[in-house]
């Protein structure tokens, strides 16, 4: 069993979530957890296969190699029972900035591309930084899950004239796993109105028995005609800084568009730690995985029974998937910037604010359990904190 209690120190080692996080906020102390990566060591068995490279001594210009392909297609095989061709299958320097392209290679300037409310909050950005109109269409909420009004969807894409859907599967922030009931009408509602389909899968590993996941293209056969899946290693094992994702695309058409977006740009050279990484992580992962996700389900219950006991007002959204929890704090009336006010200046405790994933995200946080129980727990108590009186 992999010992995931060990607290390690990040600060000081340009880390986004615990170095960018004093100066954004202009507060000293506070307990980051936020942005989604995890406090946890890397597997040593991929340290080691960048270490062996890098000790070879000479870093020039790699390609992507045959066992590397080979390591993706067993891993989706064996963990997904999806079966992707060596072919349909593109490097990349990450999901989101695959998602750019996928933006650029499939829409114009002006059109319309849907999204959940709330969903992860690079994909508003980039879609209007690509000068494209943001189209959002809310979830709604029922016995504590994510659901899609599949009417309203219809509505909103009709309405838009919507050319193409941003799905984030499973669901960051609320840790929704789609099922194959679900999948199969955002497929067959996005076809009859010809609209395309990302499927952002990075979380596609970090599933919660009961739950089970279904990568799109295997809801039905005919999706992989009008959709691009993306995923990574990264997000599973602690590898974000190494930028590394893949997009599997079936369609030809497709295929040769994205690949013309990465040729303008000049993005299809691919970092070489990051192909090395991936490819060890898939090959040597499986039982370090087994293992996080055992631990990640009990700081979900250290967290459940913390704010039970401790702070019965906040409402948790409890994941089938990811490492992230949606917590409503609507209980308090506060407006979203107060309440981010009480847990950064009084509690000292970060937490991404659930406004920035769309305006449904109002009045509510999202909290990275990613971290040793030790570090939660003190999380958990700095929010407690943050709503006592003075
Ligand atoms: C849904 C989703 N997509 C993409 C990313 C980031 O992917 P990348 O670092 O490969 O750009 C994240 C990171 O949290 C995420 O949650």
């Amino acid at each position: 069993m992999v010992n995931f209690d060990h607290v390690y120190e990040r600060k000081g080692t340009n880390s986004v979530k615990w170095d960018a996080v004093n100066k954004m906020y202009k507060e000293d102390d506070l307990l980051p957890l936020w942005v989604a990566d995890m406090d946890f060591k890397v597997h040593q068995p991929i340290l080691d296969a960048m270490i062996s490279y890098i000790n070879q001594g000479i870093l020039g210009y790699t390609t992507s190699s045959d066992s590397l392909y080979e390591a993706v297609q067993t891993w989706q095989k064996k963990k997904h029972n999806y079966i992707v061709e060596k072919e349909a299958i593109l490097f990349s320097s990450g999901v989101v900035p695959s998602v750019a392209i996928a933006i650029q290679a499939y829409t114009e300037v002006g059109d319309a591309v849907l999204i959940h409310d709330p969903v992860y909050h690079p994909f508003a950005k980039v879609i209007k930084k690509n000068k494209r109109r943001v189209i959002r269409h809310s979830l709604i909420e029922v016995d504590g899950k994510f659901q899609i009004d599949f009417e309203k969807m219809k509505e909103a894409i009709q309405t838009n004239d919507v050319k193409l859907f941003i799905l984030c599967n499973p669901h960051n922030p609320g840790g929704r796993v789609w099922s194959i009931e679900e999948l199969k009408k955002i497929g067959e509602l996005c076809a009859s109105h010809n609209v395309l389909i990302i499927s952002d899968e990075i979380h596609q590993d970090l599933i919660f028995t009961p739950a089970e996941f279904t990568t799109f293209n295997n809801a039905d056969p005919s999706f992989k005609d009008f959709s691009i899946t993306l995923t990574a290693a990264t997000k599973t094992f602690n590898l974000a800084g190494i930028k590394n994702s893949m997009a599997f695309i079936h369609n030809t058409e497709l295929r040769a568009k994205f690949c013309n977006i990465q040729e303008i740009n000049q993005q299809t050279e691919i970092n070489t730690i990051g192909l090395l990484g991936t490819e060890a992580a898939y090959r040597c992962g499986e039982e370090w995985l087994d293992d996080l996700l055992i631990y990640l389900q009990k700081n979900i219950s250290t967290v459940e029974k913390f704010l039970q006991s401790e702070m019965p007002l906040v409402k948790i959204m409890k994941p089938e998937g990811t490492y992230l929890i949606w917590l409503d704090f609507s209980a308090y009336a506060l407006s979203d910037k107060e309440l981010e006010n009480k847990l950064i200046k009084k509690g000292k405790v970060v937490l991404n604010s659930g406004i920035s994933f769309g305006p449904k995200g109002s009045q509510h946080m999202r909290l990275n359990i990613a971290c040793p129980n030790a570090t939660l727990l003190e999380g958990l108590e700095r929010m407690k904190k943050s709503f006592q009186a003075d």
